[in-house]
């Protein structure tokens, strides 16, 4: 029996009902700035969100296998990797063009050192740049037969000039992979946060959604469209259940507290995290002791564009 992702459907009518009751109309807007100066400035909380997405996911499929079959690879190709962060993918999908050709490129250039330290020796030719993906000047027209953007495009702020930019450095004939999610996923963990903040009585300002309202599944056909001739949506799920507390804090704080804690000295004192914390492991920790495990619910996929 192959192993297939065909089954898993998480979604049920009580977690629609609680995304439309918990997601704000406001989501946070991130930019290029704050992923080169403020949230990857070291690897760290990238590392932490890799190894949970792969640690406690229920899907048996991991998001590099989907990536692997959406690139369609022959094993040749050259392969542009846009905010290819700490190379974790890469160095996944890499077996699979043994003999081709990868790029990473990123703006961060502490994520960026550590992508080329985990390639460092290995046959296959890596190049790594450093540089903002809405501007490829870097690369001459048709210079690669595939592109991908793993869960970064959102930070992207020239997002149209990037998609220009893909087309061009682009072959004919080659694919762009583009991967993100619905705003609903994970809303497991918006809904615990948010009671926390209620309960604090926070302010107004953190009560905005996901980092996702630029781009997302539900709204990137179109913003895509008009550089491809051709743009897939594929949507899989999986779902992270973790059985400690513990483990799913790290998490949280990996995503920076759901973008409260995105940008320290803005106002919230240290006191306000730790309250912040203690709030979420109680309720966390009250669904476990109830249900077993803890569950986020990822409703995530990419665009193929070619
Ligand atoms: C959430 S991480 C994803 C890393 C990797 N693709 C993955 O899925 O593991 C987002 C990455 O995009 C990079 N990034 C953000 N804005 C960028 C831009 N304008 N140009 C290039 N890279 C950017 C960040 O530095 C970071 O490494």
């Amino acid at each position: 029996m192959s192993i297939t992702d065909a089954d898993m459907d998480f979604r049920t009518p009580e977690l629609d009902a609680l995304a439309s009751r918990v997601i704000p109309a406001q989501h946070f807007l991130l930019r290029t700035e704050d992923a080169r100066d403020s949230y990857f400035t070291d690897t760290s909380k990238l590392d932490a969100k890799q190894l949970a997405h792969d640690r406690f996911r229920t899907n048996p499929l991991a998001l590099h296998d989907h990536l692997v079959h959406a690139l369609d690879l022959r094993g040749t190709e050259e392969l542009l990797d846009l905010g290819c962060g700490n190379g974790e993918i890469l160095a996944r999908i890499r077996p699979h063009l043994a003999a081709g050709h990868l790029v990473g490129f990123d703006i961060a250039p502490a994520v960026l050192n550590a992508a080329r330290q985990r390639l460092e020796g290995v046959a296959t030719p890596c190049d790594f740049v450093e540089g903002s993906a809405d501007d490829l000047s870097a690369f001459a027209t048709d210079s690669f037969d595939r592109g991908m953007a793993v869960y970064m495009a959102h930070y992207v702020t020239g997002l149209q000039a990037c998609f220009a930019e893909v087309r061009r450095v682009l072959r004919p004939g080659g694919r762009f992979v583009l991967a993100t999610d619905r705003p609903a996923s994970m809303i497991e963990m918006w809904n615990v946060h948010f009671a926390a903040l209620r309960d604090m009585d926070a302010p107004q300002h953190l009560f905005r959604a996901t980092p996702k309202a630029r781009i997302s599944l539900d709204n990137g056909a179109e913003q895509l469209a008009p550089h491809f001739a051709a743009v897939e949506r594929v949507d899989w799920q999986d779902q992270l259940q973790f059985g400690k507390a513990e483990t799913f804090m790290a998490f949280y704080r990996s995503c920076n507290y759901c973008c409260a804690g995105s940008k320290p000295g803005e106002g919230l004192p240290p006191a306000f995290f730790t309250e912040l914390e203690h709030r979420v492991h109680a309720r966390v920790q009250a669904a476990i002791e109830t249900t077993g495990y803890f569950a986020l619910t990822k409703y995530t996929g990419h665009f193929i564009c070619s």
